[in-house]
This record gives structure tokens, sequence and C-alpha cells, in this order.
């Protein structure tokens, strides 16, 4: 790594935080609901932060929540040494993910994109994305294998092929990327995609996939909050 950096750390993790929380049912924008007296925005923040590589994260708040979320994470959570910067997330995770992105100090080579939904995404796992794309990988995803059979279907709901799972893999957040990689992708983008990769592979960058971690789970449905809370105690509130 050639670059100067003010702090510490060659990656900068922009965080899309501006979600409501649809499928997780009413209450509020879902990375600001509390998990086990704090919210899954700050689990996440402060895990991504705990992770020496990490030296500027950007954060995509809910609209309206901009200045009381850069509050809360400047006095409690993000330490001296890490930069942070907090914006308004979009309408979509890409444009959440593109603001962050605009945002975002330019000293740093290396770009994380993490889900506040992750909000468990253990320290490691930081550390083996962000190494991989140090090692030369252009765009790096966590995953796991597939544990369901997959099964595509037509519109009536008629099976009409079933995949082979053992080439089937789940994707996790953070997914790591050269920030110019990341840059070209989102100027490119021409239709939605639902993950950070997507976005260069269509560029026809190569993704090189990375162990994920059972604990990176994403909060989505009420039944993950109430595993979530389970892993919290489990792990003596430590986790
Ligand atoms: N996200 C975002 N901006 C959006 C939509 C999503 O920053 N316009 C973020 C979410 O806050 C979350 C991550 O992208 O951290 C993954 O999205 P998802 O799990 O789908 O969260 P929500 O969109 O909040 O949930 P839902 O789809 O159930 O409404
Ligand atoms: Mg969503």
């Amino acid at each position: 790594v050639t670059a100067q950096h003010p702090l510490r750390g060659d990656v900068t993790v922009l965080v899309p935080a501006a979600g409501l929380g649809t499928r997780l049912g009413p209450g509020g924008p879902k990375a600001l609901r509390q998990l086990g007296g704090v919210s899954l925005l700050v689990h996440a923040v402060r895990r991504l932060c705990e992770a020496p590589s990490v030296g500027s994260v950007v954060v995509a708040a809910p609209v309206g929540w901009v200045a009381e979320v850069h509050a809360l994470l400047a006095e409690q959570v993000v330490p001296a040494g890490v930069q942070l910067d907090v914006v308004e997330g979009g309408l979509t995770r890409q444009h959440s993910v593109a603001a962050a992105l605009a945002a975002a100090p330019r000293t740093y080579p290396i770009v994380l994109v993490h889900d506040a939904a992750r909000a468990f995404a253990p320290t490691d796992l930081v550390e083996r994305v962000a190494a991989a794309v140090r090692r030369g990988h252009e765009a790096v995803i966590p995953i796991l294998p597939v544990v369901d059979t997959i099964k595509q279907v037509d519109e009536s709901g008629h099976v009409i092929a079933t995949l082979d799972r053992s080439v089937l893999r789940a994707v996790q957040t953070p997914q790591g990327f050269r920030r110019e990689v990341l840059e070209a992708g989102h100027r490119s983008a021409v239709d939605a995609h639902t993950d950070d990769a997507g976005l260069v592979e269509n560029l026809g960058v190569r993704v090189f996939g990375v162990l994920g971690a059972e604990a990176a789970l994403k909060i989505t449905r009420p039944a993950d909050l109430a595993f979530a809370e389970m892993l919290l105690r489990a792990d003596g509130g430590v986790i």
C-alpha cells in the first residue's frame, strides 16, 4: 500500500443503514432497532471499528436521522483514530451505497460495503475480506454453502429446474473492492442489484469468494431478531 493515510488502516467501510425494515414488521428503521440495549447499527459499527485495517466508516443513515446517528456514533462507538462520516441514504440500498461512496475519503485504497443489518459480522471476517483485496483481488465476497435445496420456479409456482446445490453459495457482507472498481461499478449501474459485487460483475471484473461467517447473518425477519438475541445471550453480551 503506497497511499498516505491521515489515520490508521487502509480500509474505508460504507455502511448502508437507511432501510425501513419492512420485513421485520412495524417499529421504525431497522438499523435503529434495539438488540441487547443498543441498535443494530451500533453493534455493526462497533465490530467494524475493532478491525485494525479500518480507518474510516461512512454510514448511510435513514432519512431524517443523520445528525442523531452522527452524534450517537461519534460519542459512544467510533474510537479516536477512525474517521466517521454520516450521510443521508437513498430510496434503494444501491442509492444508499452510492451516497456513502461519494462521501468516502479518497485516501483509502480498499472499500468495504457492510449492511448494518448484519450486526454481528465478526472482526476476523472484516480482516479476511480486506486481506484478499490487499492481496490483489479486485472484488471479494464472503460466501457460505447453501443448506436448502434451491429450485427454479415459473410464475405459476411450478418447478422448472432443481439447481445443483454443490455449486451454489449464499453471499454475505462485508464485500470488498479496490476503490476504483466499486466506483466504476456504480458509474455504469443501469439496473438494480441486491449486492455490490453484482455491479462489478457486469463490468467483467472477477469476484473472489472467501469463507463467510454464520454470525454475519442478515437480520431480516422477526425470527432473525429472536435468533440474534439468543446469540447475544449465549455470548454473554459480547458478540
Ligand atoms: N438499506 C439502505 N437503504 C435502502 C434500503 C436498504 O441503506 N434504501 C440498507 C439496510 O438498512 C440494511 C441493508 O441495506 O442495512 C440491507 O437491506 P435489507 O436487509 O433489505 O434492509 P431493509 O431494506 O431495511 O429491510 P426490508 O427490505 O425488509 O424493508
Ligand atoms: Mg430491503
